[in-house]
């Protein structure tokens, strides 16, 4: 059976626990599923030279792409506290990359409860992804 919506938050709360957020004191998990039903997750990863740090949807991304997936039907990101961590406008291109505007993105407050449940299509409206490159692709 497909992983729930229950079983993403929970997923995401255990990646959030390994966030290496040093610098920002934000640790952030992701939890997606994948439209064959897997479920992948990952952790903010901070460096001491700040700009090298990874948000937790880019670390689950690539947990499903490595695991050989290619399409995310939801992503579940959960931050430290009450105010939300939605997803950035790098991450909301990420998950572009592999979903379109009915991916659904839910977001909880630290405690993992959903506070916001929305699509990619409202996140990130007219956006640019592999088709709109198809026309010039060999
Ligand atoms: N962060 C994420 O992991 N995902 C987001 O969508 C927004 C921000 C992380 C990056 C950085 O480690 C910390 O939160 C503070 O910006």
């Amino acid at each position: 059976m497909d992983a729930n919506v229950n079983d993403l938050i929970e997923a995401a709360i255990k990646a959030r626990d390994n966030a290496h957020a040093v610098y920002s004191n934000h640790p952030v998990g992701a939890a997606l599923l994948t439209s064959d039903g897997t479920m992948h997750t990952g952790c903010n990863v901070e460096n001491a030279a700040y700009p090298l740090g990874n948000c937790a949807e880019s670390g689950a991304i690539a947990d499903m792409v490595k695991n050989g997936h290619r399409f995310i039907r939801i992503m579940v990101v959960i931050g430290p506290a009450t105010t939300l961590c939605t997803p950035c406008g790098g991450c909301r291109q990420r998950i572009r990359e592999f979903g379109n505007d009915n991916t659904q993105i839910i977001v909880c407050d630290g405690e993992g409860a959903v506070q916001l449940s929305t699509t990619l299509g409202e996140l990130l409206p007219h956006s640019f992804g592999p088709e709109n490159i198809d026309e010039v692709r060999t």
